[in-house]
This record gives C-alpha cells, sequence and structure tokens, in this order.
C-alpha cells in the first residue's frame, strides 16, 4: 500500500520504498531507492509489560503511535511491512483492541500447547504445520483467552498479528502474508493457506482470520523471512543469522519437508513456492541487554571489556535461557544460568560469556539445520548484534561458517521495503530486487585460533541444559 496522501502514484516506477518494520522494543521505518541506497530512517521505541513471571504483553496502540511518528518523518512512499511474530491481537467488531497483546516471547500457555497436541496428534500437527505447539505461537494464546478471559474471548471478531494490526491502522484492511500466518500454528504450511482443519479441531472461527497472501502480494513478511531477504537469502547455501532480542538461524527449503520430529520451525518463506526452516533462540542479543542493564553499563563498554579475555573465558559458561527456550529445547521453564565462576571473573569476562552462550545456542540451531539436510556454505549477519566485531567474529568462529554484512545494516526493514517494491512493479520479482539492491560490504571469516576453544566450549555447552533441568523446581 502506499503511505497517506501518495494515492495513485503510488504504482509508479519513481516511487521510494518504506520498509517498516514493527519490532519487540520498537518501530524503524526506512526509506530506500531503487538501488537499495538509504534515503531516510526513522525508529521510536515502547516499552514491553511482563504482568507476571513468564508474560510478555504490548498495547498495540504503541505500536500504532510509533509507526505514525516513524512515518511522518520519511518521505511518502510504497510501504511494506514487517513485524514481531506470533503475537495475539483480538479485535471486536468495530475494530477496538480487547485486550493487551500477547507476545512471542510470552511463556504462560504450556497447558494449552499440551491440549492442542493431544487434541490434533503430534504427528498431524507437524505435518500440516511443520511445527508442534510452541508457547510463543498464536493458536494456544487463543486457547489461553478462551479459558481465562472468556469475556474478552467472546467479543473476539478479529485476530490479528502486530504489524498486520499496524496495517489495518493504516488502511482498514484485515490481511496477512504466508509468512507470518505460517507461526500462528493455524496455517497449513504445505497449501500455503489457513488450515480448515486444525481451525475445527480447535473450534476456532476461520470468519475471525485475516484473508492470507502471498508476501509479495500483501508487501509483509514476518521478521525473520523479511530479515532473511533482506540479506538476499532466497536459496539454499546461504543462511541468515539474525542477532536481534532473539536469535535466528535461517535456512531456506527447496520444498516443504518438516523435522519429524519438529525441532525447528518450518514456515512459508516469503517468496513463492519457497518455505524455510529455523532455529529460535528466545534471548540472544536480549541476553546482553539484560546483562547491560543489570551492570549498569552501556554495549561499547561491555563489548570493548569483552574483548580483553581470550576465548572460553577460563571456563565460564552462560546458559542464554532466560526467557524459557525454544530451539532445541522448546522448554518454557528452561533459565539461564552462569556456571564456572572463579574470583578473576570481572564484567568483561560475564559480558563474553553471554557473546559465547548465545554464539553457542545458534550453534545447537544450526546443527539441527544440518541434520534437515541444509548446508550452509556461508551466514548473513544482521540485526542489533551484529553490530558488534566482537560478536560476529566469535558466532562465526562457533558456527565454523563465514559471515557476510550486506550494505544496509536495517535487516527485516530492508525486506519490507524490497516486498513494497516488488508488489509495486518496482522489480519483477524478489530475485531481482535482491539482485538490485542487497550488495554484501564484508566477510568476517571464522577464527582459526579460536576454533579450538568453541569446540571445547560447545561440547561443554551442551551438557548446561540437562545439567540445569535437573536443578529446575520440581513445580516446573
Ligand atoms: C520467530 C520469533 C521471533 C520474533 C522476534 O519465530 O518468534 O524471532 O519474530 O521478533
Amino acid at each position: 500500500m502506499s503511505s497517506p496522501g501518495l494515492g495513485s502514484e503510488g504504482t509508479e516506477r519513481g516511487v521510494t520504498l518504506i520498509g517498516l518494520d514493527v519490532g519487540t522494543s520498537g518501530v524503524k521505518a526506512i526509506a530506500i531507492s531503487h538501488d537499495g541506497e538509504l534515503i531516510a530512517s526513522a525508529t521510536e521505541e515502547y516499552q514491553l509489560s511482563t504482568p507476571r513471571p513468564g508474560w510478555a504483553e504490548q498495547d498495540p496502540d504503541d505500536w500504532w503511535r510509533a509507526a505514525k511518528a516513524c512515518l511522518a518523518r520519511l518521505p511518502e512512499g510504497e510501504i511494506g511491512f514487517s513485524g514481531q511474530m506470533h503475537g495475539l491481537v483480538v479485535l471486536d467488531g468495530a475494530g477496538a483492541v480487547l485486550r493487551p497483546a500477547i507476545l512471542w516471547n510470552d511463556q504462560r500457555t504450556e497447558a494449552e500447547c499440551a491440549e492442542i497436541e493431544a487434541l490434533v496428534g503430534l504427528n498431524r500437527l507437524i505435518e500440516l504445520t511443520g511445527n508442534r505447539a510452541l508457547t510463543g505461537f498464536t493458536a494456544p494464546k487463543l486457547l489461553w483467552l478462551r479459558k481465562h478471559e472468556p469475556e474478552n474471548y467472546e467479543r473476539i471478531h478479529h485476530v490479528l498479528l502486530p504489524k498486520d494490526y499496524v496495517r489495518f491502522r493504516l488502511t482498514g484492511e484485515h490481511a496477512i502474508d504466508v509468512a507470518d500466518a505460517s507461526g500462528t500454528l493455524l496455517f497449513d504450511v504445505a497449501g500455503r493457506c489457513w488450515s480448515r482443519e486444525i481451525c475445527d479441531i480447535l473450534e476456532i472461527p476461520l470468519a475471525w482470520l485475516p484473508e492470507a497472501y502471498e508476501s509479495t502480494a500483501i508487501a509483509g513478511a514476518g521478521d525473520q523471512a523479511a530479515a532473511a531477504l533482506g540479506v538476499g537469502i532466497v536459496e539454499p547455501g546461504l543462511v541468515s543469522v539474525v542477532l536481534g532480542t532473539s536469535g535466528v538461524v535461517f535456512a531456506v527449503l527447496p520444498r516443504y519437508h518438516p523435522d519429524e520430529h519438529a525441532r525447528v520451525h518450518v514456515f512459508c518463506h516469503a517468496a513463492p513456492g519457497r518455505w524455510h526452516a529455523m532455529g529460535v533462540m528466545l534471548s540472544a542479543a536480549g541476553s546482553l541487554s539484560w546483562l547491560r542493564g543489570v551492570l549498569d553499563t552501556d554495549h561499547a563498554t561491555l563489548d570493548a571489556e569483552a574483548e580483553r579475555w581470550e576465548p572460553g573465558v577460563e571456563d565460564l559458561l552462560f546458559a542464554p535461557y532466560l526467557a524459557g527456550e525454544r530451539t532445541p529445547y522448546a522448554d518454557a521453564s528452561a533459565r539461564g544460568a552462569f556456571t564456572g565462576l572463579s574470583i578473576r571473573h570481572d564484567r568483561g569476562a560475564l559480558g563474553r560469556a553471554v557473546l559465547e552462550g548465545v554464539a553457542y545456542g545458534l550453534r545447537d540451531s544450526l546443527e539441527l539445520l544440518s541434520e534437515l539436510g541444509v548446508h550452509a556454505r556461508a551466514g548473513r549477519i544482521s540485526g542489533g548484534g551484529a553490530r558488534s566485531e566482537l560478536w560476529t567474529r566469535i558466532v562465526a568462529s562457533v558456527l565454523g561458517v563465514p559471515l557476510e554484512r550486506t550494505e544496509s545494516e536495517e535487516g527485516s526493514a530492508f525486506g519490507a521495503a524490497l516486498l513494497a517494491g516488488v508488489r509495486a512493479g518496482v522489480f519483477a520479482d524478489v530475485e531481482e530486487a535482491i539482485a538490485r539492491c542487497v550488495r554484501v560490504r564484508s566477510i568476517i571469516e571464522p577464527d582459526a585460533k579460536w576454533q579450538a576453544s568453541y569446540e571445547a566450549g560447545y561440547a561443554r555447552y551442551r551438557q548446561l541444559y540437562p545439567t540445569l533441568r535437573a536443578l529446575q523446581a520440581p513445580s516446573e
């Protein structure tokens, strides 16, 4: 769609391309030229509310206010949308929001996940949706609402995901793309349409769900598919590595091919006729932000102090499960830890252990993807954490693949702008958009001197979760 005031010019080939990303910490909007040059950008932040342990909510009005403020600072143009996935926004018949949105990193739905897997049958669920029921996904949240807030549930007329709520406020349209719809657990991921079978079993009216389109037709995608497009990933061979609040390793699949145990997510990609598999860590740059907050310092200081330590940080390990974990454990009650602390360890040591712990978590996802047949010759890195040279070098060394940085550092917002270009007819397809706009700026090779230490560190890291699991309170 075109930004306000653009009118029919929105389909002209001279139009500016806007990418609007509705993230967890804020909205980012960018304007780019048809060669992918950044013309302007704007960001607006907002808060995450955690009214109870394990809960994560936001007010959809905050997204809307932030989006409007960002768009007001950009030139007019054709808008593509990306956003945090899985979040549940429920509207009444008049389009009013019924309660705060329940987000992707909310963990309240363990009971509902078990219920869905029992009702649908785990094998059938995986066959149809490519996934098992995970606490962050959308369908379990609807079941939770039905049980715990029947007064809200009974008033639902429309269900939307975060970025699609912003589109709705801008245009009045109820719509979603196949990539984001894949994360609802109500979608037939092979057929690229809503699953009547799942909706019937879960007794969720199909009429609540927005019309689903290919990403190129609606100019929208969940943030991970958009980030992958934004760094040029539409074919197998390269993986997208994202160091955002969440941490992701994402690979394109040549055909729909779910993992038989659904240890990684399998979703529609934002390119028609393509799917992808990905492992998702819930706290990647989120772990670093937590540490920075607790130590009351800034990222640059922590990074500089972390750099003074040798890899392995004298056996200090960090388990990044601060908000539970999805890949590889699918355990909402998992919790983080530092192990191996000594009196020599200082602030920089804690910082480096966090960078390494997150890198090991990404390696878990890459290992699972390779069991699915993914061969990664290189990764393309994006997300806020990718700005750290040190972290990128650690991740390259732990994953054992070179990591490429693209000229644009705008990740999902850049992918959304490319989709806007395809929809507006500026580019014939996503391949052309990528060929014209995505350029590799630098390559960070694995550090041969660090790799031996990281192989040993990873072997020890693999033992952390089972050990911590045994220490969890019995009620969990
Ligand atoms: C993906 C996921 C997260 C959010 C973060 O499955 O839950 O990456 O999309 O924005």
